[in-house]
């Protein structure tokens, strides 16, 4: 009768890469599950076999059940919501099947374990089918305790190997599918580690990022360990010629790699952030960086009549959702997406409204928008703080052109800008959308750096 599911990462199958406490946790065990694949990775099958009889004591009895797995269908013709789909109807049959097996266990085999190739934590479904069981007996009343011992992974493996750390210094590191490499590879990810790549994907990579160093690795941990280290055009050649031998030999093939950006590449290149400023002021409106704690101004600019009127949706924002807008504000300061400031009165310090710039479109050119408190209009604040957001914009974050829009009808943001500098540069005809479902057209303004006078930033 079940009492304790063990899951327990053997590496990759040398018994001497089961760390301690993985063999510990193998002497307890009555009954071993592994998924048996089919004829192709037997070798996979006695490598965990051959584990066992290194490290569990002659006097503990136990038995290894092999699960037939089942089938999967082909995945590279899948996109992505059917590759989900097709997994997770996968995960559901694997439930059963080892449902169905571990309930007609005897009565003196209580503890089950499951080895999993490398670590529990890397690409493997084990952890999703251990919890579904334990979840589907927990609702029948049967409480089951389960453990995860950790193991050493293909990637710490290839690393060893490459005698290589995977991360640059301070820097992260991204692990991904041979099915997603070629969409989302970018050398300001940094680091890239490839797992599951049937078909060495990088080799689509090679032109367009020829210096990208691979460092590569097949079979590691078995004797027939294969390494290939280079500058990606140089080696991809090579690697595909040794991955196909080494498969015609095996029937089957496992490999991963690493993907590092040449020596000398900045160690993560993301985008360029805005310049840190102090708040600006003219001494009747200050304009400083929206911090988390200015959700209730972002709230109030958005939650009211004239402002949901002229917004796309007319949705008010929740109290959640202004503080996850403020909370985000740093990030997107420093990350260079958008410079949110928020008014106050430099008299009494009380939050009058919102100014943002966004990058968009060629690089120089940046987007306002802009909100004022109810209690505030009227008072010229917008246009005082257009002058300070676009003085700063120009001088010290690297914008040559301002452009803001307005919807016709809303002729007070209008004269705000136009009184700010900006000059009208036409009417895009139904370009914003209203709450009602109709569109409004659009009136496009502009300040371009050689346009600012002297005193708009007093
Ligand atoms: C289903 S994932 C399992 C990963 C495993 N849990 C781990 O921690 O490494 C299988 C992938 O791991 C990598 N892999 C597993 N064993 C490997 C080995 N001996 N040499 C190279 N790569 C291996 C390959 O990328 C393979 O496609």
């Amino acid at each position: 009768m079940i009492e304790r599911i063990r899951i327990i990462g053997i590496g990759m199958g040398d018994p001497l890469q089961v760390t301690g406490e993985a063999a510990r946790a193998l002497a307890t065990v009555d009954v071993f599950l592994v998924a048996d694949k089919g004829e192709v990775k037997s070798d996979l099958v006695a490598a965990r076999q051959a584990v066992c009889d290194a490290l569990i004591p002659a006097a503990h009895a136990y038995r290894v059940v092999e699960v037939p797995d089942p089938r999967r269908g082909p995945d590279a013709e899948r996109d992505d919501t059917a590759y989900d789909r097709g997994v997770r109807n996968w995960h559901a049959a694997r439930v059963d099947a080892y449902a169905e097996l571990i309930e007609s266990l005897p009565d003196s085999e209580t503890t089950v374990g499951f080895l999993v190739w490398g670590d529990p934590a890397f690409y493997d479904s084990t952890i999703r089918v251990v919890d579904a069981l334990v979840q589907r007996w927990a609702a029948e009343g049967l409480e089951v305790d389960h453990d995860v011992i950790a193991g050493i992974s293909a990637p710490q493996l290839l690393a060893a190997r490459h005698r290589i750390p995977l991360n640059r210094i301070g820097a992260p590191i991204h692990i991904t599918t041979g099915r997603r490499l070629v969409d989302e590879y970018d050398p300001a990810l940094g680091d890239v580690v490839v797992m599951l790549d049937g078909h060495l994907a990088c080799a689509e990579l090679a032109q367009a990022h020829p210096d990208v160093e691979l460092y590569w690795g097949a079979y590691l941990g078995t004797p027939d360990e294969l390494l290939v280290h280079g500058p990606l055009a140089q080696v991809v050649d090579e690697v595909r010629r040794v991955r196909d031998e080494a498969r015609e030999r095996h029937g089957w093939v496992m490999d991963t790699y690493l993907l590092r950006p040449p020596a000398g590449a900045p160690a993560v290149a993301g985008p360029s952030g805005f310049p840190e400023t102090a708040p600006l002021t003219d001494g009747i409106v200050t304009v400083r960086p929206v911090t988390a704690g200015d959700w209730q101004v972002l709230r109030d600019e958005h939650n009211n009549e004239e402002s949901l009127r002229w917004d796309f949706f007319g949705q008010p924002h929740t109290d959640e959702r202004a503080g996850q807008l403020a909370a985000q504000a740093r990030r997107e300061w420093r990350l260079g997406r958008a410079a949110r400031f928020v008014m106050v009165d430099a008299v009494t310090g009380e939050g009058a409204g919102v100014i943002n710039v966004m990058r968009m479109g060629p690089p120089g050119l940046g987007l306002v928008g802009y909100g004022v408190l109810p209690d505030f209009r009227g008072r010229g604040f917008t246009t005082r703080a257009l002058r300070l957001v676009a003085r700063w914009a120009f001088e010290e974050a690297g914008i040559e052109r301002l452009e803001l829009g307005h919807k016709a009808e809303n002729l007070a943001s209008g004269r705000a800008a136009a009184k700010a500098g900006f000059s009208p540069e036409g009417r895009l005809r139904q370009r914003l959308p209203n709450p009602d479902g109709t569109r409004s057209d659009e009136i496009y303004y502009a300040l371009t750096r050689d346009q600012l006078s002297p005193e708009d930033g007093a």
